[in-house]
């Protein structure tokens, strides 16, 4: 494995990857690794011949009160990990490489990004395309693989490479989960133990919410509140709890398939998400 710090030198070696006729798979992370980023280099592997990993923590896409500064970073630990997961390039710039002082282009999609996340986090998926498509233009990726954890991410990053006609196809990994359920996140490591429990609080509100289906509940307002309750009778202090309409974002009346539930949570003060897909 090569681990490459220079825009320009990846940019270089990806152009001569595709010169021999070789395609190229990329997974975008921000690092702290864990076996949800992890799976994402395995389904890499099967779409194209070269995986390149980005480790990157991308300080526009965190607002003026967020974790930037304490967001976990293990480098060695993560380069180690690439490697033994067979990744062929880690592309992990530094902030100055990537963001000249007096940069001025962002992109900004205007529509699912104004629900869910993005109604809580202004200017969070500014900052995500932006990264996204300046990844996608340094690395000269033909697949790029996304994990559901972040749906809306996921759905925002498709829309942009649909409207702005980016050469990469998108493709959605599921959600890996500790034993116990809780969605692995790098953020995880930020709890204090005694809040392990507590974290629990979100996949226990989604397979509330699941199981409330499966029974027939089709009333959205009914299975939010499954939901929210599920999770503050935790102790969690909800940011959100969504059922809404995958395409759009936008919430729906009736759950069924396509909609997206979708919760947000503070967890003392780590802010963690979740999501199932009907
Ligand atoms: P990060 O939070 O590091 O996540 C990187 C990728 O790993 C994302 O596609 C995310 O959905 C996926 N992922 C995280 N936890 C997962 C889990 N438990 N199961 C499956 N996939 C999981 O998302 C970002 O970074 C950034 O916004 C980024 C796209 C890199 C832009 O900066």
């Amino acid at each position: 494995m090569e681990i490459v710090e220079s825009p320009l030198a990846m940019q270089g070696i990806a152009r001569e990857i595709h010169g021999r006729g070789k395609t190229i798979a990329v997974v975008p992370t921000m690092g702290f690794l864990h076996e949800g980023h992890l799976s994402l280099v395995d389904r890499a592997r099967n779409e194209a011949d070269v995986v390149v990993l980005t480790l990157f923590v991308n300080p526009i896409q965190f607002g003026p009160n967020e974790d930037y500064a304490v967001y976990p970073r293990d480098r060695e630990r993560d380069a180690a990990l690439c490697e033994a997961r067979g990744v062929d390039y880690l592309f992990a710039p530094t902030v100055d490489g990537m963001y000249a002082p007096d940069a001025s282009v962002k992109i900004n999609e205007t529509s699912l990004s104004t629900h869910l996340c993005g109604a809580v986090r202004p200017g969070h998926f500014s900052g995500v395309c932006t990264v996204v498509a300046k990844l996608f233009n340094i690395t000269l990726a033909d697949v790029a693989v996304f994990g559901q954890k972040d749906a809306q991410q996921v759905a925002i990053v498709r829309r942009m490479v649909r409207d702005l006609n980016f050469p990469v196809r998108i493709v959605m990994a599921p959600i890996v989960r500790e034993a116990d359920g809780l969605a692995m996140s790098s953020r995880n490591t930020r709890l204090a133990p005694e809040s392990r429990e507590v974290a629990l609080g979100l996949s226990a509100a989604l397979s509330a919410a699941i199981e409330a289906y499966g029974r027939g509940e089709r009333d959205a307002a009914a299975v939010k509140a499954i939901m929210a309750d599920a999770m503050s009778a935790r102790g969690l202090k909800v940011d959100y709890a969504s059922a809404v309409d995958y395409s759009t974002m936008e919430d729906v009346d009736e759950i069924g398939p396509g909609t997206l539930l979708a919760v947000a949570a503070y967890c003392g003060p780590v802010r963690l998400i979740d999501n199932r897909l009907l």
